[in-house]
């Protein structure tokens, strides 16, 4: 079960998961995109079911649990990777980025705290609501139904390194995240007596649709490549690779951990 499975590292794990022989269900504001992926998924001999879901609603989580029941019987793994950066966000819309960024620009040059000072409070309840509530309404939906159906199961959540650094500007993202990490203890401390594990990602920056108008911008050598030792972004498939270890038998004992997958940034 992936939430934001129709893009980016959320499709990239539906992807991984689908060559370990998992069978997939990808959940998603983004219908196009995430049918194409579980299409993809059975043409090449997976099963994949797609179920629309905007995260920060509690019923359409309740039905995206009853929806893989119902198609195969039981959840066993959850990736909660449905995430926003700005309030205003959607996957794939670079433009509207772009345009984000250039108003942020012109108001930090007018008043350096805007992006603190200015905040716009829907705005930072938008992502509070999808990038925390969210993850919270999808574990709630997904782990009772793992403590109904009595077998062990891995939830592994999608923080960033912003649950840790404060990086620039709004300070939703940053605080979403770092309640996403905390939300991942939280839950691992409940859970783990229950046999289901709990645990993060925190990836650095990643090459996806959310960090595609930020590579454009100026600031981006600066900030992000000159403070990545690795000097490259990530890819999908990189987190991937750490999400399959984290659901996998291989972590039995891990829980409630922050894994970073991001080329060096923590070293300093
Ligand atoms: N790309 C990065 O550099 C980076 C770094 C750290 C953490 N993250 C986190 O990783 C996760 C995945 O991001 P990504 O980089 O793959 O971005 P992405 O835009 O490629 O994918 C995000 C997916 O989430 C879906 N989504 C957004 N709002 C939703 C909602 N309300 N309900 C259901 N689905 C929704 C989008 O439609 C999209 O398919 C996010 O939580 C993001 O914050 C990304």
């Amino acid at each position: 079960m992936i939430t934001g499975g129709s893009n980016g590292i959320g499709l990239a794990c539906a992807h991984r998961f689908a060559t370990e022989g998992a069978n997939i269900v990808i959940a998603d504001l983004l219908a196009g995109p995430g049918t194409a992926a579980t299409e993809a998924i059975e043409s090449a001999g997976g099963a994949a079911l797609f179920v629309e879901l905007d995260v920060a609603s509690p019923e359409a989580n309740q039905a995206m649990a009853a929806a893989a029941v119902d198609r195969f019987g039981a959840i066993d793994v959850v990736v909660t990777a449905a995430g926003v950066s700005d309030g205003g966000y959607r996957s794939g819309d670079i433009e509207s980025q772009l345009k984000r960024i250039a108003t942020a620009r012109e108001a930090a040059a007018v008043n350096p705290a805007a992006a603190l000072t200015e905040l716009d409070i829907d705005n930072w309840r938008r992502v509070l609501d999808v990038n925390l509530t969210g993850t919270l309404l999808s574990i709630q939906a997904t782990a009772q139904v793992m403590l109904d159906q009595q077998r062990p199961g891995a939830i592994v959540t999608i923080a960033s390194i912003a649950a840790r650094d404060p990086l620039w500007g709004s300070p939703s993202y940053p605080v979403s995240k770092a309640g996403v990490w905390m939300l991942t203890k939280n839950a691992a401390r409940t859970l783990a007596p229950l046999g289901i594990r709990v645990n993060a990602i925190g990836p650095g920056f990643v090459d996806t649709n959310m960090t595609a108008a930020l590579a454009q911008a100026d600031e981006y050598h600066h900030r992000v490549i000159e403070n990545t030792p690795m000097g490259r972004r990530g890819t999908p498939e990189e987190i991937a690779n750490v999400a399959l270890f984290l659901a996998s038998d291989e972590a039995s004992y891990v829980t409630g951990e922050l894994i970073h997958p991001d080329g060096g940034w923590f070293t300093g």
